[in-house]
């Protein structure tokens, strides 16, 4: 991965308001649309604006709370790494959106009733190496064998923000997100945020937008 691709774009999460945007990001509506790549734009962390994905400052009508609360920590501290043949999968469970593009795409890898729930085994490297990009809270990544420590592959993504259909943004490109207080997560390639303002791991999308039924709408 390119570490300084997103570099000049941030997403700043405002206390108990939303996501500020800075930098030319393109922003797509679940449709596809692209609804701004200016410079700037305040979008919905309270899942309760009549504007989305904009904000329209309901959340300050509501009470929003919307204290952060995601490890700050690296990401090489948090993940745990699966052996399989010529490859290596990363898992750093706490970011994960509960998307179900691993489970879906190969059950016999990721596993949802087994412990452990990964079998780096279980298919081709190939395989593996085309089910991982999938996963939009960068949860899952992988190294090929040879990689240097802590090396993964990522494929080159533009920064953007993809307001997914009753769920989280997804966030590409190396897009530094910074909570208000000025303290900012490692810059990955895939990130899901919060749009519902339930997830228990804010900023980012912990899946609970399935529970509450959350909707676009
Ligand atoms: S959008 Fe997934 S937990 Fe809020």
């Amino acid at each position: 991965m390119t570490e300084d691709r997103g570099a000049g774009h941030h997403v700043i999460v405002t206390e108990n308001g939303p996501y500020q945007v800075e930098g030319s990001i393109e922003i797509r509506t679940p449709a596809g649309e692209v609804v701004s790549a200016n410079e700037g734009a305040f979008l919905c962390r309270c899942g309760q604006s009549s504007n989305k994905p904009f904000c329209d400052g309901t959340h300050a009508k509501v009470g929003f709370e919307g204290t952060v609360s995601a490890d700050h920590g690296p990401i090489a501290e948090r993940r745990d790494a699966y052996e399989g043949r010529g490859i290596t999968i990363y898992d750093d469970r706490s970011v994960c959106a509960h998307a179900g593009e691993c489970t879906n795409g190969l059950p016999s890898v990721w596993k949802l009733d087994a412990e452990p729930w990964i079998d780096a085994g279980g298919a081709g490297a190939d395989q593996i190496a085309e089910v991982i990009p999938r996963c939009p809270s960068g949860a899952l990544a992988y190294a090929l064998e040879g990689a240097r420590p802590g090396e993964t592959v990522e494929a080159k993504l533009s920064p953007a923000i993809m307001a997914s259909k009753d769920g989280p943004y997804h966030v590409r490109g190396g897009i530094e997100v910074r909570s208000s207080d000025g303290s900012a997560y490692e810059p990955r390639n895939r990130q899901t945020l919060c749009r519902c303002g339930g997830s228990k791991n804010k900023p980012f999308c912990d899946g609970t937008h399935y529970q509450i039924g959350f909707k676009d709408g």
